[in-house]
């Protein structure tokens, strides 16, 4: 029988990286059939032996991850030590400043100005919504002008699209790890977590890299639940404190999703959730059904309202009906 790291890495070829990444595919299959390797993987804490972590680690070290499993095997066995320990030090922290285009009808419908908190911010590019363009359906360039990021998104559904884009007054957030954008080190981490043959979000990820350069965001080092209050205290009179998070709560126990939710619910802020089904069990029993329900889709949702399912990098926002 597979071991459940096999089958891990075989779940990572079939189901993440299919279609996505050819490469990747071909690497974390070789992977799962590779007793070798496995077991050197096998000798990391459970939560470092991701696919996702190792492929980034042979990368950050300039190991070969293209189509050749041979090449990437005996080097990976070669640098053992050196892929370990960067498996241990870093974390899979993609940040994805694409998520801001299914953020923005949201936060442009609240009322302005607006104090961002991102809990689980990685490196802050979600940070900054008004310092991005957007083009929604293929239409008109919308946003920032002359920003060097600009966001595709397609819509379904009754997309309260904004006119402007909202007014950010402060923008500050919380990660275990948070990431430097101005650290060299930190921003070539960022780089190897985004897949090798998506080069349109390479660019983009260098794009937000800049953009966030000019306007550092502050980040605590610090667990969400634990540090929200003093951060939510912390936003400027005046301006509406929003909380916001995307593709985090997943790496949380429940009972910790579940304390953090009772502490967003007690602070009554806006709190705009974008996280995979299953994470927040009182946004699941509110999604109406839904006749094709992909599992790949997160779920936008504010103060714990369904409002929209989303493409997990942000590239479609589908609109839910109003109950
Ligand atoms: C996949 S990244 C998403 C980053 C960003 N929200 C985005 O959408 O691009 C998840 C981030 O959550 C952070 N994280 C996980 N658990 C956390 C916790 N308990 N408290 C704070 N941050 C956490 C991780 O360190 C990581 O940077």
């Amino acid at each position: 029988m597979a071991s459940e790291t096999s089958a891990r890495y075989l779940r990572f070829a079939a189901t993440e990286a299919r279609g996505h990444s050819p490469s990747y595919e071909r690497l974390a299959g070789g992977v799962a059939d590779d007793p070798g390797l496995l077991s050197l993987v096998d000798q990391l804490p459970g939560e470092r032996r991701q696919p996702n972590l190792l492929l980034a680690a042979v990368r950050f070290l300039n190991g070969p991850v293209g189509d050749d499993y041979a090449a990437f095997r005996a080097w990976t066995v070669t640098h053992w030590t050196r892929v370990r320990n960067t498996m241990l030090e870093r974390r899979t922290q993609t940040n994805e400043p694409g998520r801001c285009a299914v953020l923005l009808p949201v936060l442009a419908r609240l009322p302005q100005p607006l104090a961002l908190i991102e809990v689980g911010a990685s490196a802050g590019l979600c940070l900054y919504p008004d310092r991005y363009a957007y083009r929604y359906d293929g239409g008109a360039v919308f946003g920032e002008a002359d920003s060097p990021v600009v966001l595709d998104c397609v819509t379904t559904g009754p997309v309260p699209l904004p006119e402007r884009l909202p007014e950010v007054v402060w923008r500050a957030g919380v990660d275990l790890n948070p990431l430097d954008v101005s650290e060299p080190q930190d921003v070539h981490w960022l780089e190897c977590l985004v897949w090798p043959e998506q080069h349109e979000r390479l660019a983009r990820l260098r794009n937000a890299v800049g953009v966030a350069r000019t306007e550092p965001p502050t980040l605590v080092r610090g667990d969400l639940d634990a540090t929200i209050r003093d951060l939510v205290a912390a936003a400027p009179a005046g301006a509406t404190p929003v909380v916001l998070h995307s593709a985090v709560l997943a790496y949380l126990p429940p009972e910790k999703r579940a304390s953090f939710a009772a502490t967003m619910r007690d602070l009554a802020c806006p709190w705009i959730s974008n996280e995979a089904p299953g994470v927040l069990p009182a946004v699941d029993r509110r999604l109406p059904p839904l006749p094709e329900a992909d599992g790949l889709l997160f779920t936008l949702a504010l103060n714990e309202r369904p409002l929209a399912r989303t493409g997990p990098h942000g590239q479609s926002l589908e609109w839910l009906p109003t109950p």
